[in-house]
């Protein structure tokens, strides 16, 4: 298992036309990554059931896709709201829950997914949330990991890609609650 830490991605973003976000990973280069992702998961977990666990909101159109690319015949799905962000690119450090989780995970095989790993405040705190309903295991994918920016000691266990410390949106990823269903993964220009 345990891509991490993830594809490295082209510093250079391609230029796109004046005030459109350029672009950073293209949709076919996500594609192509979530059904690698997806082949890893399933060698990963076969014969196991699994219950993924989507972040919401980020990590909607990335669970989409990577439920998807995993082939396993007991594969269920469930999703936990925070918002860390308010409206703007800094996080304010504190994670509120939005949504809970409609069902137990006790006793069960859990992967978190996630849209995007930066302090990795967010990431902490869901670990710790989930550990304390005491499911089977506990392994987290994220689509996009900025190392850079870590100020937590955590990593997750599959990562799509290692980026710059740029502000992204697209794919799931927003800036202000905008951006979200852009095909690709774009950088907001300042
Ligand atoms: P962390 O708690 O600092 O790791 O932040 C994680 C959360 O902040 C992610 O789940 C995103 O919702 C948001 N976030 C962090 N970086 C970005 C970005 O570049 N674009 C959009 N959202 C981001
Ligand atoms: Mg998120």
């Amino acid at each position: 298992m345990a891509s991490a830490p993830g594809r490295q991605v082209d510093l250079q973003p391609d230029p796109s036309p004046a005030g459109r976000p350029d672009i950073l990973i293209s949709a076919d280069c996500i594609a192509a990554r979530v059904r690698e992702l997806g082949a890893e998961i399933t060698r990963d977990y076969r014969g196991r059931p699994l219950r993924l666990i989507g972040v919401l909101k980020g990590a909607w159109i990335f669970l989409a896709d990577l439920a998807r690319a995993i082939d396993l015949d007991d594969l269920s799905i469930d999703f936990l709201g925070v918002a860390t962000y308010g409206n703007g690119k800094q996080s304010s450090g504190e994670v509120r829950v939005t949504k809970d989780l409609d069902q137990s995970i006790e006793g069960i095989d859990v992967l978190l997914v996630e849209d995007i790993l930066d302090t990795g405040i967010t990431f902490q705190f869901l670990l710790t949330a989930l550990r304390n309903r005491r499911p089977k295991s506990l392994r987290a994918v994220t689509l996009l990991d900025k190392p850079s920016r870590r100020t937590q000691p955590v990593k997750a266990d599959y990562v799509g890609f290692a980026i710059p410390d740029k502000f992204v949106v697209g794919y799931g990823l927003d800036y202000a609650q905008n951006y979200r269903q852009l095909p690709d993964v774009r950088v907001l220009k300042p």
